[in-house]
């Protein structure tokens, strides 16, 4: 539902920041064309303007308009002949008109606007007059016989302010649309995008517990989803796995359960049925014992696992040698190995361990007591240690007997995992509860180190790599 949510205030947000995003870029777009522009006609102005009065000034000193009036007239003219919309104004320093173009009087700037700072600093001035705009510019020239001269010349920006005007109006409309469609192409792609998503979700909320074998199928979505639907599907398979390992695993507890207490309900009914001398009775409680036993032992494993799977186990480190804690626990199960004629080798070495003795000494003992439950009389367990690098060991317990099939190797260290299903659950003393692994996998997994098995028709062997720190 959030995600509806969300997905909705995307796509009002999205193309409403798209469209500010145009309107702000083509904003600074049009500023640039109209300032640029602008920059442009001033310079053509004024460098019209100061080459028409340099030209004049030029004829003022070579014709002297007091004596060839005539002469100097007729090449204003020239001068002025192609130039639109530019008026001139000369006179001299009585104040006399020498010439004046028709139109606007400059006369009347002359009143308005300070001349002689603009001759003084060689610039331009705006001049507004009778609704028309004009750039004045203004120089003064002495002659031969000293008499001075003032040009003032000006050129129309009517058609300029109108052609910025234009410019403007048709930016702005060029930014409306722009917008507009920004916002319009916005929502399109964004109802495009969202389609497929919306679709996988509708998929997404029909699973639940019942329907975990389903996949999404890839077909669904556009091809740049694809890899996200395979990851959900793979995320699928992995939750599905955990999922029915947890059904197995309390289906297996409810059976390895039921075994133990349906023997003792046998036992005891058989007991109750008929007057026992009290040997038999003795007989018969030693042999409940071992069932109470074997079911506190189970109930502890249990437990022990439950703590390692909520990360409860905190292992108590202390430096351990690996060697000598093997060697003494040879020692102890060497009784139980005589039975079978069975003899322990201990090879290599390595340096000292960061670890939890007690579970290490666990875990070790799991693996022996499997070697010494599958080795077949009258051979020899090995055992390697060895340093790997400065900072990892390794422990390589290996024992000759049948071949376990690859695929069962995975397996060993899952809970209630045994590879002869057949002699198990059968009563068959020999036989574990097949929690003994799953126990040496979490306590080596507690102590950041790695555990996998190999069998071949030599030996099977359980090779344990542990960090000499945590
Ligand atoms: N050294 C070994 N050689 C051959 N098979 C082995 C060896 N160690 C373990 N296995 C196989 O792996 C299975 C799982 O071992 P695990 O120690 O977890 O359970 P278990 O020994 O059957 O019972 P438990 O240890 O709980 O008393 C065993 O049932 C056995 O089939
Ligand atoms: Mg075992």
């Amino acid at each position: 539902m959030s995600w509806m949510k969300t997905s909705k205030l995307i796509s009002f947000r999205l193309p409403l920041a798209v469209c500010l995003l145009t309107s702000g870029l083509l904003y600074c777009f049009s500023f640039l064309i109209e300032h640029s522009f602008e920059k442009i006609s001033i310079q053509h102005n004024v460098s019209e303007l100061n080459s028409v009065i340099d030209s004049i000034e030029r004829e003022l000193v070579y014709y002297s308009p007091d004596e060839n009036r005539d002469e100097f007239i007729q090449n204003l003219l020239l001068i002025l002949t192609g130039h639109h919309r530019l008026f001139v104004y000369v006179i001299d320093d009585t104040g006399k008109i020498v010439y004046r173009t028709r139109g606007p009087n400059l006369a009347f700037a002359k009143t308005q606007i300070d001349f002689d700072a603009i001759i003084k600093n060689h610039s331009t001035a705006i001049w507004n007059q009778d609704k028309a705009s004009y750039r004045v510019a203004a120089s003064s020239v002495v002659i031969e016989n000293g008499k001075k001269y003032t040009t003032i010349a000006a050129v129309g920006r009517d058609l300029y302010i109108e052609f910025i005007h234009r410019l403007h109006d048709g930016l702005g409309l060029l930014i409306g649309i722009a917008c507009i469609l920004a916002l319009i192409g916005s929502f399109i792609s964004i109802y495009f995008t969202q389609k497929p998503i919306n679709r996988l979700i509708k998929k997404i909320e029909k699973i639940n517990l019942k329907s975990l074998n389903y996949r999404i199928p890839t077909s669904l979505v556009p091809i740049k989803y694809v890899s996200l639907v395979k990851a959900f599907n793979h995320m699928l398979n992995r939750m599905e796995d955990v999922f029915q390992r947890q059904r197995n695993f309390t289906a297996d507890i409810a059976h390895e359960m039921r075994t133990p207490i349906t023997n003792l309900t046998t036992q005891t009914q058989i007991v109750l049925s008929n007057a026992r001398s009290t040997n038999e009775y003795r007989e018969i409680l030693y042999s409940n014992l071992e069932e109470y036993e074997k079911m506190s032992q189970m109930i502890s494993d249990m437990l022990f696992l439950a703590q390692a799977d909520n990360r409860q186990l905190v292992p108590n480190l202390i430096d351990i040698d690996l060697h000598n804690m093997i060697t003494m626990m040879c020692e102890y199960f060497e009784p139980l190995a005589d039975e079978k004629n069975i003899v322990f080798n201990l090879e290599g070495n390595c340096s000292h361990i960061q670890g939890d003795k007690m579970m290490l000494g666990r875990a070790i003992s799991n693996i022996l007591s499997n070697a010494i439950r599958y080795t077949p009389e009258n051979q020899i367990i090995t055992i390697t240690l060895s340093q790997v690098s400065e900072k990892r060991i390794r422990i390589i317990i290996a024992n000759p007997g049948k071949k376990i099939d690859s695929k069962h190797l995975p397996h060993l260290f899952d809970r209630f995992y045994r590879v002869d299903e057949s002699r198990h659950r059968n009563g068959n003393d020999s036989s574990g509860t097949g929690i003994g692994l799953a126990i040496v996998k979490s306590i080596v997994e507690t102590h950041k180190g790695s555990i996998y098995a190999e069998s071949d028709e030599q030996s099977t062997r359980f090779i344990i790599s542990l960090p000499a720190t945590i």
